[in-house]
């Protein structure tokens, strides 16, 4: 089979632009960015609801757009840089490491209470070209080099890394690809799972690829033995990313979930990665659904995320595979993908409830905090505030300390609270959890 994901240009004759998407009325998406969100009326809010996270690709670029920025800020609670934590972007001459536009992601998503899926560390395209030019024990040591030195800068800030990215081949043979990475031996997947467990022990560790999400396919097989041999040999393994990528050559398959229950019975998370569907309208719609579906049928399908926020900034841009139109307005695969969200199963939550986090007024010195708690009325929210901000107020609920780990329990004003909190020069969101008592 043709692998079909490096061509988009050759399929946009295919593909005509939905003049009633793009004319479709402004939905209300940006009236309410200031304010708590309901939970369940915005991706991140349903999606944490059934205990999984929801999240886009960033781009760096695009951190300027307001439009871009309000959308992603409301919708997503993880955040994948799209091109920035790659080889090239990050190393591009050996040894001298260029953090600028990924710490610009990382800071935009911490600083707005969200987490972070680094992508990638290992990966046989993207790569600067003194790697590219070479082989053997040199580009080994180089690759590990770099798998230790990224994980180490961003250790503690990355929810999940890819590790290795695309390393088997399309078609039937169910073959490692071959690359210079491949060339320097067999073990070079397990040897950089075991740098970037070393430099980062608690980032989750991801193999990620594309055309794995058919179960009979034999690349989707041969993911699976190798998550299946890294876990009987006790390599260090956390999670597959199902890249996730559809059209018309490649849609939804049927055994969708029984691709993601398999990877999930090897005793490792799946995450939806890099989830985009070329179409529009209700198929479009019909095709989120489904995927949605699948991974709110798997207990440890932890979380989905979709490449990028609006059409226009899709890799594939022509084939208006993502959940935004261009001029920011609410698709129907939008619709469909927040009310399936709300439908499915709940995860167990370890605490019995859940609290989402939404800053709110902001001043020059101190900002609101909006808390809302689902899943209980008898609740305890553990508030945890950033380095040097302390608490200066504190509305609907009773809530004791002032600075470092704040506890929040029920007055009888309900669900929804708020504090105000001073920022002391630093304006990261606090974070919170949500235990029943
Ligand atoms: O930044 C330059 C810009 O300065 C220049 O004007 C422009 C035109 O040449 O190119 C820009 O760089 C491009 C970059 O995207 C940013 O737009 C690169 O040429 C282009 O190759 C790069 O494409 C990215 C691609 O990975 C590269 O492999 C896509 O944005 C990105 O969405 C895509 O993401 C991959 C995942 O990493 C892995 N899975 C598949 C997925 C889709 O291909």
């Amino acid at each position: 089979m043709t692998r079909t994901l490096t061509s988009p240009r050759h399929r946009r004759s295919l593909r005509a632009i939905s003049l009633a998407t793009l004319t479709a009325v402004v939905l209300a998406g940006g009236m309410a960015a200031t304010t708590a969100q309901a939970a369940g009326s915005t991706l991140q809010a349903a999606a944490t609801e059934k205990g999984r996270y929801f999240g886009t690709a960033i781009a760096a670029n695009k951190l300027s757009d307001s439009t871009y920025t309000t959308i992603a800020n409301r919708e997503f609670n993880m955040v994948t840089a799209e091109n920035e934590m790659k080889i090239d972007a990050l190393e591009p001459n050996q040894n001298q490491f260029n953090w600028t536009n990924g710490d610009r992601i990382v800071s935009w998503a911490r600083s707005n209470g969200k987490q972070v899926r680094g992508h990638t560390l290992a990966w046989h395209s993207q790569q600067p070209g003194w790697m590219q030019n070479m082989s053997g024990t040199a580009l080994r040591n180089a690759m590990l080099n770099h798998v230790t030195q990224v994980a180490t800068h961003y250790r503690g800030q990355i929810h999940s890394w890819d590790v290795v990215n695309e390393a088997f081949q399309d078609g039937s043979s169910g073959a490692r690809r071959d690359s210079n990475l491949q060339r320097t031996g067999n073990d070079w997947i397990e040897a950089a799972f075991r740098a970037a467990r070393a430099a980062d022990p608690n980032a989750k560790l991801c193999y990620n690829d594309y055309n794995t999400d058919d179960w009979t396919h034999a690349k989707t097989q041969a993911v699976y033995n190798l998550v299946r041999d890294f876990k009987a040999r006790g390599v260090p393994i956390d999670c597959v990313g199902l890249q996730s990528h559809f059209n018309a050559q490649s849609p939804v398959p049927s055994n969708y979930q029984t691709t993601i229950s398999s990877f999930a019975a090897l005793g490792v998370d799946v995450q939806i990665t890099e989830l985009d569907i070329e179409g529009s309208g209700s198929a479009q719609a019909d095709n989120y659904r489904k995927v949605v579906q699948a991974c709110l049928a798997v207990s440890r399908c932890t979380g989905i995320s979709v490449w990028g926020v609006r059409d226009t900034d899709s890799w594939r841009a022509s084939g208006t595979p993502l959940l935004f139109d261009g001029n920011g307005n609410k698709k129907p695969a939008y619709t469909a993908t927040l009310d399936t969200l709300n439908g499915g199963t709940s995860n167990p939550q370890p605490g019995g409830c859940t609290v989402a986090v939404t800053r709110s007024t902001d001043w020059s010195d101190r900002f609101n905090v909006s808390l809302a708690v689902s899943g209980s009325s008898t609740w305890r929210v553990s508030i945890q505030l950033q380095g040097g901000q302390t608490l200066q107020n504190s509305w609907n609920a009773t809530v004791s300390g002032s600075s470092g780990t704040l506890t929040a329990t029920p007055n009888g004003a309900g669900n929804n609270f708020g504090i105000t909190v001073y920022k002391n020069g630093n304006t990261n969101l606090p974070t919170a959890t949500c235990s029943t008592t």
